[in-house]
């Protein structure tokens, strides 16, 4: 707990509050599906029946008595019955000590589908994961990997930061991180990856305010090595909010490379000044733009990011709620979306340079099938990244990151317009 040192007692005490709240909300979130059926199955009528402020009550509660190690379950049903008690009533309060005292006592007695007979129906509901992101990744990847992707999703994810090259080096960076109490070790090829297994305090960290480190998972810093900005490019990065990948570039370069950074959504441009502000990033230009009507003129960058708007299947530790709220229907458009802006990039690009077209998903509609139309449309060559991509190198150009461990689930293809 020495994470601690340097803040008040009272600090510590909401500090420990807060990481306690964050894994209830978060772990409930991932495991939401699993949580409703457990609850159906020892509640007479529907779940649709109760009382949304009651139903939440015993999402947390059920989290609670199968996941989590530090909370008793004793202290579970107390607490929930008194919550029941003030967000309904009596009788509410009742209810919900009544479903809470018929779980079994081992999560392994709760009768979940068997996975021998229906793997589908077993990880959906053991994981909590609508069976269409299942098929998507089977499409994809097979079935052989499927279920380590299911564990995948219900894992607390690893946290991974990037050193500020232009200010520290990852050596000097971890020996301050130890200093006020954060283990950091170097886990990945990426020479400014540093990674840690907990999620303690890192917004809130000095050397974070001094622009030592961005948060971001070493699959997304991928892309700028595979865009390679060189000093003296001129660079375009669309869809870019918060500005996590243009002040990437900016380090990269040593602030020797100019970068228009576009963002449709105004408010987000904000984002990205705070951030080149905060990393201390030069000759960054932000623009308030669609992709799909970028205000250049033809032929005008030597390389062009595209970090498109996508499903985000591939980040689903970190935002659980998107297994929930995306439709298969969903995929379609945007794909659409992303196929005009990469013809807008395309536009821009000059003779020779290189695009990246990078989403942190795998599903077909949003990856092979937008390079395969694009690439026959647009005549581009497919050209392979520096060889420090090569492990996640699935054809010419292409790579792909599988969601497990350190790493969020990123498609990347670098093209070259002849
Ligand atoms: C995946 S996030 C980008 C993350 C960013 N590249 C980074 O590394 O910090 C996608 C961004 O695209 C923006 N966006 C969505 N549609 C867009 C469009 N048509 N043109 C430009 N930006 C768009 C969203 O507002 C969002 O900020």
């Amino acid at each position: 707990m020495n994470v601690f040192r340097g803040h008040s007692v009272a600090k510590y005490l909401v500090l420990e509050v807060a990481v306690f709240f964050a894994y209830l909300v978060y772990g409930t979130i991932r495991n939401l599906d699993l949580l409703d059926y457990i609850i159906s199955k020892h509640f007479n009528n529907s779940i649709d029946e109760l009382p949304l402020p009651i139903l939440y009550i015993l999402r947390i509660a059920v989290f609670q008595i199968y996941f989590c190690d530090i909370v008793t379950t004793p202290a579970a049903v107390h607490t929930s019955v008194d919550l029941a008690r003030v967000f309904g009533h009596a009788g509410l309060a009742r209810l919900v000590n009544a479903v809470l005292r018929k779980l079994p006592e081992n999560f392994d007695d709760i009768p979940i589908p068997s996975k021998e007979k229906d793997l589908f129906s077993y990880l959906s509901i053991r994981y909590s994961i609508p069976k269409w992101i299942l098929q998507e990744f089977v499409q994809r990847f097979g079935e052989e990997q499927l279920e380590d992707f299911a564990l995948s999703v219900s894992e607390i994810p690893f946290l991974s930061i990037r050193t500020n090259l232009m200010l520290t080096n990852r050596e000097e960076l971890e020996k301050r991180l130890k200093k006020i109490g954060i283990e950091a070790q170097h886990l990945t090829p990426i020479p400014e990856e540093l990674s840690l297994n907990s999620t303690y305090l890192l917004t809130d960290c000095p050397l974070m305010r001094q622009g030592l480190y961005t948060i971001q998972d070493p699959a997304s810093m991928l892309s700028v090595h595979a865009l390679d900005p060189q000093p003296n490019d001129i660079i375009l990065d669309i869809c870019s909010a918060p500005g996590t990948k243009t002040t990437h570039i900016a380090e990269f370069t040593r602030n020797q490379s100019k970068i228009f950074s576009v963002e449709i959504h105004p408010g987000r441009i904000q984002r990205i000044y705070e951030n080149i502000h905060r990393l201390k990033c030069k000759n960054i230009y932000p623009v308030c733009s669609s992709g799909t009507y970028l205000p250049f003129p033809d032929e005008t960058f030597d390389r062009i990011l595209l970090d498109a708007p996508c499903s985000g299947l591939g980040t689903l530790r970190r935002n659980p709620d998107i297994k929930y709220n995306i439709r298969q229907e969903s995929l379609q458009k945007l794909s659409k979306l992303q196929k005009a802006i990469l013809t807008e990039a395309c536009r821009v690009c000059k003779k020779g340079g290189v695009i990246v077209y990078s989403v942190c998903t795998f599903t077909k509609d949003e990856t092979l099938n937008v390079v395969n139309e694009f690439v026959e449309e647009q005549k581009l060559i497919l050209k392979n990244a520096p060889e420090l991509l090569d492990p996640w190198k699935i054809q010419t150009g292409q790579y792909q990151t599988i969601p497990k461990n350190l790493w969020d689930g990123f498609f990347l293809t670098v093209f070259q317009k002849p």
